[in-house]
């Protein structure tokens, strides 16, 4: 049993919606995210950049004492998983790419054709491709980099049409010119527009990252006898800039949970390392 907290995090508020997921499979389990809020979105931006950025997050979380720390971004996941790992060779670091990547290799029959969708930086990675091919060659496999998701989820431009547009521009093509039958939502913002995803494709079968991690927590924190028998506590969340968005992004990700009622918001300035309680 350890009954210290999980420590997650991504570039923003994507990351949060694993922790739904977490919250039902593992009432026990604490957590502290961190949501980088402040410099969002990575996914445009220059790998060194991102590898800079998410060290100091990790830096951070292991100052929390966190027994995990997982990665939920598939930008950083796709570059960054293997630097941190050799940087805190103690703790383990679970990537959001690889638990669901190997469900569509074990999932997915012969000749499937699955699309993957992420930010730039994910798909010029082939993180997933890569990983798929590598398990089960006989998948078709397609991707594309959907850019305006991001900024449009983290401004709550969700259930509407402009939302409903860009998918189409970012997805008609995609799903029809390579006769897709699944979908990765290869970015943690994505599970926000899944509604709109499978309302506009709804012969499309969806994979869900953020999820299907759970899965991955649980085997390790169960081989390594860590998990948590927590009663009563607080889930702390950290953003660089704890912004009305933020706020309002977790009423909506949370809002069949009860536990989110515990968790108190932490407004983190990452580089003076000061916090600002709300
Ligand atoms: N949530 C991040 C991911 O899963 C992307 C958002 C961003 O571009 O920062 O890739």
């Amino acid at each position: 049993m350890d009954n210290r907290p999980i420590g997650f995090f991504d570039s923003g508020l994507g990351g949060l919606t694993s922790i739904p997921y977490l919250m039902n499979a593992l009432p026990q389990e604490k957590v502290i995210y961190f949501g980088d809020t402040a410099r969002t979105p990575y996914g445009s931006k220059a790998v060194t950049t991102i590898r800079r950025f998410s060290s100091e997050i990790a830096d951070f979380l292991v100052k929390c004492n966190v027994k995990m720390i997982v990665i939920a971004c598939n930008t950083v996941s796709a570059t960054c998983l293997e630097d941190l790992r050799k940087r805190f060779p103690e703790i383990p670091i679970v990537g959001i790419i690889t638990p669901a990547a190997d469900e569509v290799a074990r999932t997915c029959p012969e000749g499937s054709r699955v699309g993957i969708i992420g930010t730039k930086v994910t798909i010029a990675s082939h993180a997933y491709r890569n990983h798929i091919a590598a398990l089960a060659p006989k998948l078709r496999i397609s991707e594309t980099a959907c850019p305006a998701f991001v900024p449009l989820i983290e401004e709550g431009i969700i259930r509407n049409e402009i939302m409903d547009m860009t998918i189409r521009y970012y997805m008609d093509d995609f799903v029809k010119n390579n006769r897709l039958d699944t979908v990765i939502l290869g970015c943690t913002h994505y599970p926000l527009i899944k509604e709109n995803i499978s309302r506009i494709y709804p012969d499309l079968k969806i994979v869900n990252p953020s999820s299907v991690v759970i899965g991955e927590i649980e085997k390790i924190l169960r081989d390594r006898d860590q998990l948590a028998e927590n009663s009563d506590f607080t889930n702390v969340f950290y953003a660089s800039d704890l912004s009305e968005n933020f706020i309002n992004m977790i009423d909506h990700i949370f809002e069949d949970v009860d536990e989110h009622k515990k968790v108190k918001f932490v407004n983190f300035d990452l580089e003076r390392e000061r916090m600002y309680e709300l």
